[in-house]
């Protein structure tokens, strides 16, 4: 039995932004989800408690089909035929974390073992990235890095063009679930039509969050918590002034403010999880105690 796993993300700095070609800081967390992979005498898919054979017509499988489709093309591509055949089978990862990267990013290892293909971390980031663009359309490939290289990292995708380092990891980071699901793909169509509709003023935006995260990525190898919180705050300004936020999360975030540096959406906007840079470790016990005796989840 093979078995690989890959962590969840969540987007520190710099989201939408990153869309357009210019740089993000993102984490990964500490939940993961898991991939096996044995010989079968047919393809099984099982996953979201649910088993087909391959290519599977439940759509909660689209992400594992195409994946395996895409193992195949590259056996092709190496003069190899899928000669065994196999079950594979995932755990779950909650929603809002990155399960489709992460279910994309540990497949792939764990049939790249299967068939012997030795892909390498960059090409599981490109196969990866592919398979989540011809699913979600446009889209950065930043969950798709995190899954593969973990920990914190300043992520760039110019014209195709991948910049990835690791950055140090920050502590006493709070994540906050909103209660609501964010969808990522009518978020990034929004913020385009305003893109188009005034060009000047959304280049502007992401010119200072380009200097945000630039700051962000100085503040996080120096460990400054302050100026960290800070630039959360600016960061967060912004995404609430392309309407990314609402009251609900408006209100959540004015909550955490005596116990952090700084708060702030992360990802896409208007719900999914917010991140809160705790004081310390005394003051991030104490938030979370608050938000879980009102039935707020929290890790
Ligand atoms: O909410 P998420 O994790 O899907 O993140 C969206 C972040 C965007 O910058 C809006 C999209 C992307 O692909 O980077």
């Amino acid at each position: 039995m093979i078995h690989s796993s890959s962590p969840g993300k969540l987007m520190l700095f710099g989201e939408h932004s990153v869309v357009y070609g210019n740089p993000c800081i993102a984490t990964s967390v500490n939940k993961r989800l898991d991939v096996y992979v044995e010989e079968n005498n047919e393809i099984l898919i099982e996953g979201m408690n649910k088993i087909s054979k391959f290519p599977s017509n439940e759509n909660e499988h689209k992400f594992l089909n195409l994946t395996i489709e895409k193992i195949f093309e590259e056996l092709e591509k190496k003069g190899k035929k899928p000669n065994k055949k196999f079950k594979i089978r995932t755990t779950q990862l909650e929603k809002g974390i990155g399960s489709s990267s992460a279910v994309v990013v540990s497949s792939l290892k764990a049939l790249s073992h299967f068939y012997n293909l030795n892909l390498s971390n960059e090409e599981i980031f490109e196969i990866g990235f592919k398979i989540v663009n011809e699913i979600q359309g446009k889209a950065s490939g930043y969950d798709i890095a995190v899954a593969v290289y973990g920990g914190t990292i300043f992520y760039q995708n110019f014209e195709n063009k991948y910049r990835i380092e690791k950055l140090k990891n920050l502590k006493n980071l709070l994540a906050i679930y909103t209660g609501k699901y964010s969808d990522t793909t009518e978020l990034i169509k929004e913020i385009h039509e305003k893109f188009l509709k005034y060009p000047e003023i959304i280049k502007g935006i992401f010119e200072i969050t380009n200097e945000i995260v630039k700051n962000a990525k100085e503040a996080i190898e120096n460990e400054d918590y302050e100026v960290i919180g800070n630039l959360m705050n600016i960061n967060h300004g912004i995404l609430n002034s392309l309407n990314l936020s609402d009251e609900e999360i408006e209100n959540l975030i004015n909550e955490t403010k005596k116990f952090c540096y700084g708060a702030k959406i992360s990802g896409a906007g208007r719900g999914d999880y917010i991140i809160a840079l705790c004081k310390d470790k005394e003051n991030l016990k104490n938030l979370s105690e608050i938000l879980n005796k009102k039935g707020i989840k929290n890790f």
